[in-house]
C-alpha cells in the first residue's frame, strides 16, 4: 500500500500536529554553557573569533552565572586563562588557580548550577601542549600525576563534575584513583573520551591562548577519519571509571555520537565546539543564515544523533528562545 492512501504530509499540515509527533525534544536540562575565567577585576574582554563570548574576571563571571541560573541553564563548564604560564602548567593544579578561585566563589554564591571543571594543562603551559614535554614529545605517564592533582584541586574548590580533555592514555583511571583517595568518591568524571584533532578548535585556542608553540595535537587527539577507534576509546574510558563519555566536536561527528550511544550504557555528551559556534555567528552576522533556526537545527541534530548532554556556547540563546516559546524558532 502506498500513495495515494499513504501521505506522510498529513502529519505536517498543522503546527500542533507537527509538535505532537516531533521525535526529538531538546530540553534545557541537557545543556552546559562553557565559560572562560580570566585573572583580574572588571574584565569582560570580547573574544574576537567568538562574537558574544567573553573572557571574564571573577566578579563578571558571577554576574554571568547568575544570569544562567535565572535563564535556567543548569550547568557551566569552566576554562581558566591564567596570568602566567610555565612549562609544567602549574596554574592548572594551584589551589589558588584562576579556575579554583572561580569554583570557590560559585560555591559560595550557592547558585543552582552544576559546575564542571575542564582538566587539561594546555591553557597553563608556556608551550601550549596538553602535557609535560620531554625530548620534544609529550610524556604521557608523567603527565597523569599532574592531571590527577588538577582534578583533586578542582574537587576541593567545589567542582561538581571533573572533565578531563587532555587525551592522555590512562588519565581517567589516574583521576578516579586520586579523587577517591582524597575522599571525593561521589564526584563524577565526564571524560572527553572521543576527542578529534580538529580545526574546529581554532577560536577556542584564540580565546585561551593555548595554541601549541610547536607541533600539533595529532599525537594524542584522534584522527578525524577514524570511527571504530572512537568505540575503543569510549569503552576504555568507561572501563577506567568514566561516568559520562563525551564526543567532540559534535556536528561533523554525528555518526560517531550515534555509534558511541549504541555501544556504551553511560550517558553520552557531545561538545558543539568553538568553531561550530563561530561558523553560525559569522554567517548570521552576514545575513546569510538565520541564527536562531541554525541553533535549533544544529542542537537538535546532535540530540537526535544520541547525545544526552550537549555543551554549547549557544546555551543562553537556546534558553531565551525556549523561555519565549519560540522553540523551534519560527
Ligand atoms: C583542552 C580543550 C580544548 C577545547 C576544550 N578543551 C582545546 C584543544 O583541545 O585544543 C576546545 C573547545 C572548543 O573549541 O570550544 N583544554
Amino acid at each position: 500500500m502506498g500513495f495515494p492512501v499513504i501521505r506522510p504530509r498529513r502529519l505536517r499540515d498543522a503546527s500542533l500536529v507537527r509538535s505532537m509527533v516531533r521525535e526529538t525534544r531538546l530540553s534545557l536540562d541537557q545543556l552546559v554553557y562553557p565559560l572562560f575565567v580570566a585573572e583580574g577585576k572588571n574584565v569582560r574582554e570580547p573574544i574576537a573569533s567568538m562574537p558574544g563570548q567573553f573572557r571574564l574576571s571573577l566578579d563578571k563571571l558571577l554576574i554571568e552565572a547568575e544570569r544562567m541560573a535565572t535563564l535556567g541553564v543548569p550547568a557551566l563548564m569552566l576554562f581558566g586563562i591564567p596570568a602566567a604560564k610555565d612549562p609544567q602548567g602549574s596554574g592548572a593544579y594551584a589551589d589558588d588557580g584562576v579556575v579554583q578561585q572561580a569554583m570557590r566563589a560559585l560555591r559560595e554564591a550557592k547558585l543552582p548550577l552544576v559546575v564542571i571543571g575542564d582538566v587539561c594543562l594546555c591553557e597553563y603551559t608556556s608551550h601550549g601542549h596538553c602535557g609535560l614535554i620531554a625530548d620534544n614529545r609529550i610524556d604521557n605517564d608523567a603527565t597523569l600525576d599532574l592531571l590527577a592533582r588538577t582534578a583533586v584541586s578542582q574537587a576541593r574548590a567545589g567542582a561538581d563534575i571533573i572533565a578531563p580533555s587532555d587525551m592522555m592514555d590512562g588519565r581517567v583511571r589516574a583521576i578516579r584513583a586520586a579523587l577517591d583517595a582524597a575522599g571525593f568518591v561521589h564526584t563524577p568524571i565526564m571524560s572527553y573520551a572521543v576527542k578529534y584533532a580538529s580545526a574546529f578548535y581554532g577560536p577556542f585556542r584564540d580565546a585561551a591562548g593555548s595554541a601549541p608553540a610547536f607541533g600539533d595535537r595529532r599525537t594524542h587527539q584522534m584522527d578525524p577519519a577514524n570511527g571504530r577507534e572512537a568505540l575503543r576509546e569510549a569503552a576504555l574510558d568507561v572501563e577506567e571509571g568514566a561516568d559520562i563519555v563525551m564526543v567532540k566536536p559534535a556536528l561533523a561527528y554525528l555518526d560517531v555520537i550515534r555509534a558511541v550511544r549504541e555501544r556504551v550504557d553511560v550517558p553520552v555528551a557531545a561538545y558543539a565546539v568553538s568553531g561550530e559556534y563561530a561558523m553560525i555567528e559569522a554567517a548570521a552576522a552576514n545575513g546569510w543564515l538565520d541564527r536562531d533556526r541554525m541553533i535549533y537545527e544544529c542542537l537538535t541534530a546532535v540530540a537526535r544523533a544520541g547525545a544526552d548532554v550537549i555543551l554549547t556556547y549557544h546555551a543562553p540563546r537556546a534558553a531565551e528562545l525556549m523561555a519565549a516559546g519560540d522553540w523551534p524558532p519560527g
